[in-house]
C-alpha cells in the first residue's frame, strides 16, 4: 500500500476516496489543516492550488479534492459554495428553493488534485448527473446525499449501501480516475 496525505477537515470524504482507493493499493492519510482556498468560482482553479500550494508547503505527495452540488433551475448554485450553504439552509433549505419547480436536474461535480514535489500538478474530474428528489430519503452518507437521485435509480445516496454510492457518484468517478493513473504511473517505475 502507498500512503499519501489527503488533506481535508470532512471524514465522509476520506472513508469514501479509501474504499475507492483500496483495490489500487492506495491508502490515505487525513491531514485536517483547512487548505489554501482561492476566491474563485471553479473547482478546479480551488483544487489545484490548494494541492500546489500544500505540496510546496510539506515538501510532500498530496491530494485535495473540491466537489459540489450543481442544480440547473438555480443556475448552478449552490456550485463551490456547496459546503457553506449546506450548513447554513441545508438540504431543508434546498428543497425549500425548489418548491413548486418541475425542474430538478442536478450534477454533482468533483475535482481531485494530485501534486508532487517530484510529479507536479494532475487533475481528475468526476461527475454524477442526477434529480433532487421531492423530500428527503435516507441517513447514510454526508451533504446533500438524502436529496440526490442519479439518473436511472429510484434511490437517493443516502439509501444506497456505501459501494452502491460509489459506482455512482462523482467522488467515485474522479478517485478511480486517479486510482488507475497512479497505479500506471508506480508500475513504470523501474
Ligand atoms: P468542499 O469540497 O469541502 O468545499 O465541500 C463540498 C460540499 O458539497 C460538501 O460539504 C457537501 O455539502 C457537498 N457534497 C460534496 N460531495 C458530496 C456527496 O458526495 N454527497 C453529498 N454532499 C456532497
Amino acid at each position: 500500500m502507498t500512503s499519501i496525505l489527503f488533506i481535508t477537515g470532512n471524514e465522509h470524504k476520506v472513508e469514501e476516496a479509501n474504499r475507492i482507493l483500496s483495490p489500487f493499493g492506495v491508502r490515505l492519510e487525513m491531514l485536517p489543516k483547512k487548505k489554501i482556498e482561492v476566491q474563485s468560482s471553479s473547482l478546479l482553479r480551488i483544487a489545484e492550488y490548494a494541492a500546489y500550494m500544500a505540496a510546496k508547503k510539506l515538501k510532500s505527495p498530496v491530494l485535495v479534492e473540491d466537489s459540489g452540488l450543481f442544480i440547473r433551475a438555480l443556475k448552478g448554485f449552490p456550485g463551490p459554495f456547496s459546503s457553506y450553504v449546506h450548513k447554513t439552509i441545508g438540504c431543508e433549505g434546498i428543497l425549500k428553493l425548489l418548491s413548486g419547480i418541475e425542474d430538478r436536474h442536478a450534477i454533482f461535480k468533483c475535482v481531485v488534485a494530485f501534486c508532487s514535489p517530484s510529479a507536479g500538478l494532475h487533475t481528475f474530474l468526476g461527475q454524477s448527473k442526477g434529480q433532487i428528489s421531492l423530500y428527503m430519503r435516507g441517513h447514510a452518507g454526508f451533504g446533500f446525499d438524502p436529496i440526490f437521485v442519479p439518473y436511472g435509480e429510484e434511490l437517493t445516496f443516502a439509501e444506497m449501501l456505501p459501494e452502491q454510492k460509489d459506482r455512482f457518484s462523482h467522488r467515485g468517478a474522479a478517485f478511480r480516475a486517479f486510482g488507475s493513473w497512479f497505479s500506471s504511473k508506480s508500475m513504470a517505475k523501474p
